[in-house]
């Protein structure tokens, strides 16, 4: 089945969008000049050779892979083209006009809207569902704000939906209807639950969460994979929660329905929820989209949840987000808190969590059977890491084990073949300090006042790249394990180095020429940067 979509309409929606903005969703952009660089998505690789400019195209230095915002869609999820337009329209809330006879159906909100209202009605006339919510301590502002509604028995809803001329069949595509062809009949999907109206991040709605009140086997049971709804790629509460996590560049992430509820009863309104799964990288897109918030992992203090906890650090870790796991004891979840009063608790984890990478490897660490393991799964683990990450993960690695940080040793994967950079003497300390600067581009504008390319005697041109060169210059400087990333004490320690060299070469010069006055200035910064070991401004003397 070819969905068609107009050509003219494909148009309009690029002019529309911005791709960096798109692209910006799934990958780490980095301003260069004109353009926006990251790490390419289509092919390994740890330097950053994935441009994309204004002009709405991508192009990747390392494998070639190019195109527009469309296909950039179209390979990163792996979709049609058709459905990566549509994927992009739904971000922009764009809608995009089909030929006409094409066998396109738009998809039919009306079913889930129409029983979101229903469901919320029946709240109110259902005593015991009203009960159960005010018993668990939520309120009505919340009851109100998420729209939480009740599912009453099969009947009322079928009569309901018939009532309203709503179509069988886009309920049952909308994921509310069940169709029983053996028994020759069709049920609700939700009945006798408290329900949780679920809305991807554009605000549509997409599906619904029933927990039972009845205490039937499946405690919670929620809208099924479709086309409206795909779990592993919403998070519950995101639209009410945006503003707030914007402003507070951070985002709580937990477990459940009523924990997001309770969370945002209790204040922190920038809570959202995983449905019944665990954070999985199709997940993170979203919360990049927010700015790139810190994220705060509340789940809940039982065994699976530290162990879905433990999974989403590592993959936090990796994907380079700040923020950390919140702890608190005695199995609780975030909405028994709020229940119990306990809010505080809550505000305190929230302000302290554990850093994801330290949280991951305290846990490797714990389950390793022997140092030995421990120290390999805590390597395994680093290796993931972006190069800055890596190198304060492994101090605290370090730390755990008892160990001198330097026993890990950084493994890049294979780039292509480069000529080795340490052909010279002397130079693995400008290269070292090439290396830091590039990936630590704070350290670089902090020590801007000791640079100058005249320092850097073998590598002058690698310096200069630093500043207005190509990703590709940098490719065998990356390859080469041999050079480490520096700390930020190292670095000026060694920057200290170079500047030492390059005066005593200077003192030889004004010697040669005997130019006292130069010779006495020579020697003041000399001694400063030697006796006082004291980074001293660069300065032509
Ligand atoms: N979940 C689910 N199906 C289940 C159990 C759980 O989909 N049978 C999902 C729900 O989204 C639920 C989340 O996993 O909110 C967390 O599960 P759990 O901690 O067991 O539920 P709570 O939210 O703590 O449930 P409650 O507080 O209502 O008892
Ligand atoms: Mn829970």
């Amino acid at each position: 089945m070819r969905v068609m979509i107009k050509k003219e309409s494909v148009e309009a929606l690029k002019n529309r969008v911005d791709i960096v903005d798109v692209v910006g969703g799934y990958l780490d952009l980095r301003r260069s000049g004109a353009n926006y660089m990251a790490r390419c998505p289509f092919h390994d690789e740890r330097t950053a050779s994935f441009s994309v400019n204004s002009k709405g195209f991508y192009y990747c230095f390392g494998c070639g892979a190019k195109g527009d915002v469309i296909d950039f869609v179209q390979n990163m999820e792996k979709v049609s083209f058709g459905e990566a337009a549509q994927k992009i329209a739904d971000m922009y809330n764009f809608t995009l006009e089909y030929e006409r006879g094409a066998d396109y159906k738009k998809r039919d909100y009306r079913p889930l809207e129409a029983l979101r209202n229903f469901y919320r009605d029946n709240l109110s006339q259902t005593v015991e569902a009203k009960k159960y919510l005010l018993d668990r301590g939520l309120g009505e502002a919340m009851i109100e704000k998420f729209e939480i509604g009740y599912a009453p028995d099969n009947a009322p809803q079928l009569e309901f939906l018939r009532s309203r001329k709503i179509d069988y069949a886009n309920a049952i595509a909308a994921g509310v209807l069940v169709d029983d062809a053996e028994r020759g009949r069709f049920y609700a999907r939700f009945t006798k639950r408290i329900i949780f109206p679920i809305y991807a991040a554009t605000g549509a709605i997409v599906g619904f969460g029933g927990r039972t009140i009845s205490d039937h086997p499946a405690k919670y049971i929620n809208s099924p994979q479709s086309e409206f709804f795909d779990k592993s790629r919403t998070l519950f509460a995101l639209p009410l929660a945006r503003e707030a996590i914007l402003r507070a560049k951070s985002a709580i992430v937990c477990e459940g329905y009523m924990d997001a509820v309770m969370l945002h009863q209790a204040g922190f309104t920038n809570a959202i929820a995983t449905l019944g799964t665990a954070l999985t990288t199709d997940h993170l897109p979203l919360l990049k989209r927010l700015e790139n918030p810190r994220v705060i992992l509340s789940y809940d203090s039982d065994a699976a949840g530290q162990e879905a906890a433990f999974k989403a650090a590592k993959l936090l870790a990796a994907n380079n987000f700040s923020g950390g796991v919140a702890l608190f004891s005695g199995g609780k979840d975030p909405a028994d808190l709020v229940q119990s009063g306990s809010a505080e608790v809550l505000a305190r984890s929230y302000e302290n969590p554990v850093p994801f990478a330290k949280f991951a490897l305290q846990k490797i660490i714990d389950r390793a059977p022997n140092p030995d393991a421990a120290f390999a799964e805590c390597g395994e683990f680093l290796n993931n890491l972006s190069d800055l990450a890596y190198e304060n993960a492994r101090m605290f690695a370090a730390a755990m084990l008892g160990i001198d940080y330097r026993r890990f040793k950084r493994r890049y994967r294979p780039l292509e073949a480069a000529p080795s950079l340490l052909s010279g003497r002397g130079d693995i300390n400008e290269l070292q300090v090439i290396k830091t600067l590039r990936i630590d581009p704070a350290l670089l504008a902090a020590l801007a006042d000791y640079l100058d390319e005249r320092i850097f005697c073998y590598h002058r041109d690698l310096f200069r790249a630093l500043f207005s060169g190509d990703e590709r210059d940098f490719y065998p400087l990356a390859a080469e394990e041999r050079i480490g990333v520096l700390s930020a004490e190292q670095t000026r320690e060694a920057l200290r180095a170079l500047l030492v060299i390059y005066y005593e070469k200077e003192l030889l010069r004004f010697r040669a020429f005997g130019d006292a006055e130069r010779i006495k200035s020579a020697q003041l910064v000399l001694n400063e940067l030697k006796t006082q070991k004291k980074l001293a401004p660069f300065r032509e003397i």
